[in-house]
């Protein structure tokens, strides 16, 4: 599922619209190995938009459910008969509802008798700062509380966790080679989107050198003016960061 640099791309098809989607996917090239399906695009076109993903790669729904545990399961069951290959919780919702996805994701696995989607948790939003952390009553800052939620998640049985790329490296001497470790707020290093809503933010090579398996791109990709030349220099900067990491 992350063997080559392109089946460790996720685009994030952050529009309005299924016919945006389809607009932009067109645009795509050879394309990335997975394509994100987020709130947006899930609220406005629902299934289509997972099966018009589907269509063309992996898919990672994006809804980062965070609920009662009885209703994430549900939403996970829900979820879970579409095709998906990933599926988001928030690590903060606690081991009974983690628990509860697993069950609900392995339970509508067997039912179809197709593969369990993997379930990984997001531990601090890309977003958030210390600042923004102390603002919800989190005191002790980002490494500790990601570190927290990171055991956590391994704990319960989730098959990894979503994270910065500044964190990457330290996950990964947390949990061994096989928990995935999921990054967004990835911007090229010349990006020129300034003052955007990411505040941990790092290039995709650093990702995949600091143990990323997975490196998710929303705006530098939908908003570049070639977007399949995008994605194809984002597979070239993971293959280099691969080669980068110690042996
Ligand atoms: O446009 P940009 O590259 O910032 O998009 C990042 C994508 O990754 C968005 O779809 C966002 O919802 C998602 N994401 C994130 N931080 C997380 C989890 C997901 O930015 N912790």
């Amino acid at each position: 599922m992350f063997e080559s640099a392109r089946d460790r791309l996720c685009v994030g098809l952050d529009v309005p619209s299924l016919a945006r989607a389809e607009e932009v996917l067109a645009a795509f090239g050879t394309g990335p190995g997975w394509l994100k399906v987020g709130s947006e695009l899930f609220g406005a076109a629902g299934p289509a938009a997972v099966r018009a993903a589907a269509a063309r790669a992996r898919v990672f729904l994006d809804l980062k459910l965070h609920d009662i545990p009885n209703t994430v399961a549900r939403a996970v069951a829900a979820a879970s008969g579409h095709g998906v290959a990933m599926l988001t919780v928030h690590t903060a919702g606690g081991s009974q509802m983690l628990r509860a996805a697993l069950d609900a994701a392995a339970e509508a696995a067997a039912r179809s008798g197709g593969p369990r989607p993997l379930l990984v948790g997001v531990t601090v939003l890309t977003s958030m700062g210390e600042a923004d952390l102390k603002e919800v009553g989190v005191v002790g800052g980002v490494g500790s509380q990601v570190a927290r939620l990171v055991d956590l998640a391994q704990e319960v049985g989730l098959d990894g966790v979503v994270a910065s790329a500044g964190e990457a490296a330290a996950i990964r001497a947390r949990v061994g080679p096989d928990f995935r470790i999921v990054t967004p707020g990835i911007r090229p290093a010349d990006w020129s989107g300034a003052g955007d809503d990411q505040t941990r933010v790092a290039t995709a090579q650093a990702a995949a050198a600091a143990g990323a398996d997975l490196v998710v791109v929303a705006r530098p990709v939908l908003q570049a003016p070639d977007p399949a030349a995008a994605i194809d220099g984002l597979v070239a900067e993971i293959e280099a960061g691969l080669g980068a990491r110690p042996a």
